[in-house]
């Protein structure tokens, strides 16, 4: 059995995670980003893409409220993050597993696991990324019972567009962008009954923010499981 999967992001009204520079922090409120850090104090595994590390540096640590670290997590195909990301800091009780391909260089992994990292290389996707089902069995068979994904929108889109996702807590603030990096790219829906639906939808307003938090459930039933 794969974890379970729980997607997790702040977007403007407007659908946009970011800015066109890329710049997202803050987006949510004081108020949501407690929510963020009990969610991951609650989940065994928070994953972000290689693109968030590069841009917005995570910690991925539970800091805002009590409870402990998560295994952090990059799904990072050519071993891009660099050797001084805060990912990699000490310090985290579960410590930090990079997922990569056959793209990263021995060396780079070498490198990597000096720094104290667990280097996961696993099979590609059609589209030469991390396999992302094969990344949620091997997190599986290392005790890892639940999954959080914090972004950005690379790597949400892969796991939604796999049929991996199986909660979706999405916190919307009122902020408009016009343009900007969308949460959810492209589907493959063409027509409004192929759309991917939220049910069980809990409605919780936090502080000037309204977080929704729902069971996703695809076309023709059915998951990535
Ligand atoms: N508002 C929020 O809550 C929030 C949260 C997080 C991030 N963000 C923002 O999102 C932006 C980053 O988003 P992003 O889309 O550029 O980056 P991302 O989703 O964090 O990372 C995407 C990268 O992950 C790697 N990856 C490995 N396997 C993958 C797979 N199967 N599917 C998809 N990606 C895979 C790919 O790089 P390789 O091919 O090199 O492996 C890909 O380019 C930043 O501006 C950040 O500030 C916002």
């Amino acid at each position: 059995m794969r974890p379970t999967v729980t997607v997790s992001y702040a977007q403007t009204l407007d659908g946009r995670l970011a800015t066109s520079s890329g710049s997202s922090q803050w987006i949510s409120c004081p108020a949501s980003l407690l929510f963020a850090h009990e969610l991951r104090a609650s989940h065994d595994a928070v994953i972000v893409g290689v693109g968030t590390v590069l841009k917005d540096d995570p910690r991925l640590t539970v800091r805002r409220v009590p409870g402990e670290d998560p295994l952090r997590v990059v799904a990072d195909s050519a071993l891009r993050t660099p050797l001084t990301a805060a990912v990699l800091a000490g310090g985290a009780a579960r410590g930090t597993v990079l997922a990569v391909t056959g793209r990263a260089p021995e060396r780079r992994c070498e490198e990597a696991r000096s720094v104290g990292a667990t280097v996961l290389r696993l099979p590609e996707s059609a589209e030469g990324r991390v396999d992302l089902a094969s990344l949620l069995r091997a997190l599986g068979g290392m005790g890892v019972a639940s999954v959080l994904v914090e972004g950005g929108a690379g790597l949400i889109t892969g796991l939604l567009r796999a049929r991996l996702v199986d909660r979706l807590a999405v916190c919307v603030a009122p902020k408009i962008l016009g343009s900007g990096i969308e949460a959810v790219g492209d589907l493959g829906v063409r027509e409004l009954s192929e759309s991917l639906r939220l049910t069980e939808t809990a409605v919780l307003p936090c502080g000037v923010d309204v977080i929704l938090d729902s069971r996703v459930e695809y076309p023709n039933g059915g998951s990535g499981n």
